[in-house]
């Protein structure tokens, strides 16, 4: 069995900044609101008039990966992209993505776990790689989550929450079993699925602005709902026990953490976790104060950005946490 290892990270965001104060002249919020209960001071969203799409952030994140990564994209063997808002219902952006790179013919898998997107792509991809299937895999977490908001009033609970963006990273086989991705650790419970969900059957976020022309406006299936209550009191239950299982499947403990990553679900959970396990500031990285909750990116668009202000560094012990809609959760745990 061989282990994964990261080698290549990349992150794209679009230039429109949305602050707390640009929606507040779309609906009836403030700063002091938003920012006491998630810590979120503006966040991207892509012009109106852009042509970014979550397939496109993907590649643009992408491509960085790999020219970090130092392979060329035809050892690419594999592609991994999850998101919850692809430009289509099908086929997903994977395949997108294989074409926009000129990648040849390789598979291409969408994942749909919505927050947990990426740790639940990256388990994937670490064990198609430990069983020797493939060598080099492109991991993807990308989100638009802008054009399938309510920007109203009636969807300010939600909407004030989320960005967009996207983030990529290579692995490739690593022959030393103490390196590279030590394990992932993955979980469901559907009984909650109706707490934070899009209840509209069959569409990508493409079609909603379209649907909604000829559509009941009070018709709020077309928007995500969140009962945010209850997500936030399972959210910091299964952060903490899916860190910890991560960590005792090592033989580690919470002190061995030199970086937590957790999904940018909300800056006041990740709080709570780092107070819950008495770490430092610098064991925890958050920048949701910057880009909002980019669900399948925000794990991504973190670890590339802490590797960027080289706060990761070879050797560390890294712990990478989501939780969301399913609900679903999971943790990688990684020596850099
Ligand atoms: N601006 C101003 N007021 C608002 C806004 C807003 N954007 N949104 C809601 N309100 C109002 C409500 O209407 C309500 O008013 P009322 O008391 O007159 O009825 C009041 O604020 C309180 O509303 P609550 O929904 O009870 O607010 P709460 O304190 O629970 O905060 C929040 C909401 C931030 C969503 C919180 O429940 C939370 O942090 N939940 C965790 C879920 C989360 O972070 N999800 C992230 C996405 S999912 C994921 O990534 C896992």
């Amino acid at each position: 069995m061989y282990n994964s290892r990261i080698i290549g990270l990349g992150k794209y965001l679009p230039d429109r900044i949305v602050t707390n104060a640009d929606l507040s002249t779309m609906m009836d919020t403030n700063d002091a609101w938003i920012q006491e209960r998630t810590g979120i001071q503006e966040r991207r969203w892509v012009k109106e008039d852009s042509s970014d799409t979550t397939a496109s952030m993907g590649v643009e994140a992408a491509k960085i990966a790999i020219e970090r990564s130092g392979i060329n994209k035809d050892d690419i063997d594999f592609i991994i992209f999850a998101t919850l808002s692809p430009d289509m219902y099908f086929p997903g952006p994977g395949v997108q993505v294989q074409h926009a790179l000129g990648i040849k013919t390789v598979g291409a898998l969408d994942v749909r776990n919505q927050c947990s997107g990426f740790v639940y792509a990256l388990s994937v991809a670490d064990n198609f790689i430990k069983t020797g299937m493939y060598k080099n895999i492109l991991v993807i977490g990308s989100e638009l989550h802008s054009k399938g908001l309510d920007r109203t009033t009636r969807g300010r609970g939600v909407s004030v929450i989320f960005g967009d963006g996207a983030g990529a990273a290579v692995l490739t086989r690593e022959e030393n079993n103490s390196k590279g991705i030590l394990s992932t650790h993955l979980h469901s419970e559907g009984e909650h699925a109706k707490e934070l969900v899009l209840l509209a059957p069959g569409m990508g976020t493409r079609w909603v602005n379209d649907i909604l022309k000829d559509n009941d406006p009070n018709d709020e299936s077309y928007f995500p709902y969140m009962n945010g209550q209850f997500v936030f009191k399972n959210a910091v239950v299964r952060f903490s026990e899916v860190i910890m299982e991560g960590l005792v499947k090592n033989g580690l403990e919470v002190s061995d953490i030199d970086m937590l990553i957790p999904h940018q679900a909300n800056l006041r959970i990740a709080q709570f976790i780092q107070k819950k396990f008495k770490l430092k500031d610098q064991q925890v990285f958050n920048n949701i104060q910057k880009y909002g909750n980019t669900t399948a990116a925000s794990i991504p668009i973190a670890l590339t950005e802490a590797w960027e202000e080289g706060k990761i560094k070879t050797g560390d012990l890294l712990v990478l946490a989501a939780f969301g809609s399913g609900f679903t959760w999971g943790s990688v745990v990684i020596r850099w």
